[in-house]
């Protein structure tokens, strides 16, 4: 089993770059299966998600190439309409094949999605907007089976502003028959790269990004070369890493409207950040000041997604914060590990209260989750003395070669092959 050995309390700095979002590659793969062509996608993180992305695609019968950070992806030929348990329990994500095969063979069977256990993640509201759109689908304990001849535009109105259930409508809606319009859509820039991804296709979708989105039917769709935008959850998490561990680090590869929800929680903590186009400076107080209260949020509000790694950093901060997690019910496991490092949090409910502590001490601690995971590697690098990380493979579904890239910027961290009688895993 693979650890990651932390000797904490380096002072870190220099340039770190972040790389492509994990969160547009995956739907921008479901969605090539609605080409008849080749994508050429830059960017692309090696991550063990999108090896799993990818091994869907090839079992489904395109052929995928991978040439440094740029995947060519070859949807010609689509035989298979069923994707086995094993590959869809292993990421949230699979669920968005179930509206690209539906649109590209008319028939699919899929099983319910796997992902990080941080709550119920029901998929109601996918599949109400798929029957809206025109598919049958009958539910058989896990298994789906979802069918429509033609797909055709409907009105859908979500009751929340889903990301998955969103990428979903429009990835059937781009060849269905009419407009469809989604009110109260996902704002994330995730979507907006989704959307920019498929019209470049060819595909008509308008106001991606904004609450209502309308997207005209297509024919067809063509080939076409895309880039993925920069992941503003890892540029937060080396923000967060910076706050406590640096004087002065510099973010390359981000796009800085994307972090608006999240720099100002950064500056009330005394944090200094300088932007220039496609890069940022963050300059770190002595000591983090607290944060009077955070509240996860669809976008444009404060990520759920960073709720766990600024929960780290502010366990060094003077002064108690309140962080609500208002997106996911079961998203503060990694909260009784990051005590395991001597920080003071302590939760009802959906709301935890960080007392701040000055120093943190070494622990032997196992990822939960994957932002939680991340969440450890910045109380470990911050603790005095040497921390192990366990069940890492939460983290490499989300960073890429993460002990290197911290390397770069003076983290003493390694990954080792631990095995210990009885240990858990
Ligand atoms: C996506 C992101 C994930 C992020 C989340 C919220 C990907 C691969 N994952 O997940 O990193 O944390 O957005 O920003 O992009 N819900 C329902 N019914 C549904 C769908 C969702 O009740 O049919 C609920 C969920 O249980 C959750 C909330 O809506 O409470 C948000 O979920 P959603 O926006 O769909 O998140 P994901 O797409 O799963």
């Amino acid at each position: 089993m693979e650890k990651l050995l932390v000797n904490g309390n380096n002072l870190l700095g220099g340039e770190i770059a972040v790389h492509g979002a994990k969160n547009s590659v995956l739907p921008i793969l479901a969605a090539s299966l609605l080409v008849e062509g080749k994508s050429v996608i830059h960017n692309v993180p090696k991550l063990s998600d999108v090896d799993e992305s990818i091994n869907i695609l090839n079992y489904l019968g395109a052929k995928v190439k991978r040439e440094n950070s740029t995947l060519i992806i070859d949807t010609t030929n689509i035989t298979n309409n069923a994707i086995p348990e094993e590959m869809m329990r292993k990421m949230r994500s699979s669920i968005i094949f179930l509206g690209s095969l539906l649109s590209r063979l008319k028939e699919v069977y899929l099983c319910y999605p796997g992902g990080c256990d941080i709550g119920i993640r029901p998929i109601d509201l996918h599949l109400s907007s798929l029957r809206s759109l025109g598919a049958s689908i009958v539910e058989n304990g896990n298994c789906i089976c979802c069918k429509c001849q033609n797909l055709h535009g409907a009105k859908i109105i979500l009751s929340f502003p889903s990301v998955g259930a969103t990428e979903n409508i429009i990835i059937s809606s781009v060849l269905a028959k009419g407009r469809t319009t989604i009110i109260n859509a996902a704002r994330e820039p995730e979507i907006s790269d989704l959307a920019t991804y498929l019209n470049l296709c060819g595909a008509k979708i308008f106001g991606a990004g904004e609450g209502t989105i309308e997207i005209e039917g297509v024919d067809r769709l063509h080939s076409a070369e895309h880039t993925i935008i920069p992941d503003r959850i890892v540029a937060a998490t080396y923000m967060s890493i910076a706050s406590i561990n640096s004087q002065e680090l510099i973010i390359n590869n981000v796009k800085p409207s994307h972090l608006n929800p999240v720099i100002p929680v950064f500056m009330e903590m005394g944090c200094k950040i300088y932007l220039s186009k496609d890069s940022l400076k963050i300059v770190s107080p002595k000591r983090l000041k607290r944060v009077r209260t955070i509240k996860t949020m669809p976008y444009p509000g404060f990520p759920t997604d960073c709720q766990a790694v600024v929960m780290a950093a502010l366990t060094k901060a003077k002064g108690t914060t309140v962080i609500n997690e208002s997106i996911f019910e079961n998203r503060f496991k990694h909260i009784s590990e990051l005590n395991r490092f001597g920080a003071e949090i302590t939760v009802n409910d959906r709301v935890a209260i960080v007392n701040g502590v000055k120093n943190l001490y070494s622990a032997n601690v196992y990822c939960t989750d994957l932002r939680g995971g991340a969440s450890l590697l910045v109380a470990a690098l911050s603790a005095d003395g040497t921390s192990t990380i366990g069940n890492i493979y939460h983290i490499d579904r989300g960073y890429e070669d993460i002990e290197n890239n911290l390397a770069l910027i003076g983290a003493d961290i390694k990954r080792i092959n631990h095995e210990k009688k009885g240990e858990k895993n």
